[in-house]
């Protein structure tokens, strides 16, 4: 339900040149709720905590073997939130809250996150919860992609309230 709601709601994904059909909704949604069954983790829904009004996702998943120079056992952090709800910090603290997850629950060695170069407010947000660049690399279909990574010493060595 919630991805059928992202894909309608459309302007996420038109950023990233991609419109989903409900099929490919249900395939995507189908492989998240495999990976929550396999790994004890995955995607997770935000939500408004005033108004409990759903906003997109985050969420951590192992990487498919679809980047170069990156392996499958690289845990991956991402985020997509509404345009409705933009310019509100609403990734920001959505991302510092499962980068927290994935030290302390779930006892990661190292978070990545794989940003497409025009998007500039991923890339902010990357930096605002400690990731810095890694490298560039090559996705799927031949498209550039910005690394950024954050490694457990790093993490443990920032400030622990930064949201
Ligand atoms: C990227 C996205 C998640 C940002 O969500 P958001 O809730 O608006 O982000 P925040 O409000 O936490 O803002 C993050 C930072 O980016 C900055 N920012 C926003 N738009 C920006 C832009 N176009 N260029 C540069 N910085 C920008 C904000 O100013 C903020 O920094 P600040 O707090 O220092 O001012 C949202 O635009 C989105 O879902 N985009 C499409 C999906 C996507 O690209 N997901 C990433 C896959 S990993």
């Amino acid at each position: 339900m919630a991805l059928d709601l992202l894909r309608r709601g459309g302007d996420a994904l038109h950023r990233q040149g991609q419109v989903w059909e409900r099929e490919k909704a249900d395939e995507v949604f189908g492989q998240a709720l495999a990976h929550w069954q396999d790994h004890g983790f995955g995607w997770r829904s935000a939500h408004d905590k005033a108004t409990g009004d759903w906003l997109g996702f985050v969420g951590l998943n192992y990487i498919e073997s679809d980047t170069q120079g990156l392996g499958t056992d690289e845990v991956e952090i991402g985020w997509w939130i509404i345009r409705a709800g933009w310019g509100r910090g609403y990734a920001s603290e959505g991302a510092a809250a499962i980068r927290d997850e994935a030290f302390e629950r779930i006892g990661v060695d190292r978070i990545i996150a794989r940003l497409q170069p025009p998007n500039m407010a991923s890339g902010q947000v990357a930096e605002k919860i400690g990731m810095s660049f890694h490298c560039d690399t090559i996705g799927r279909v031949g498209e550039v992609l910005h690394i950024y990574a954050l490694d457990r010493s790093e993490w443990s060595r920032q400030p622990q309230s930064d949201e």
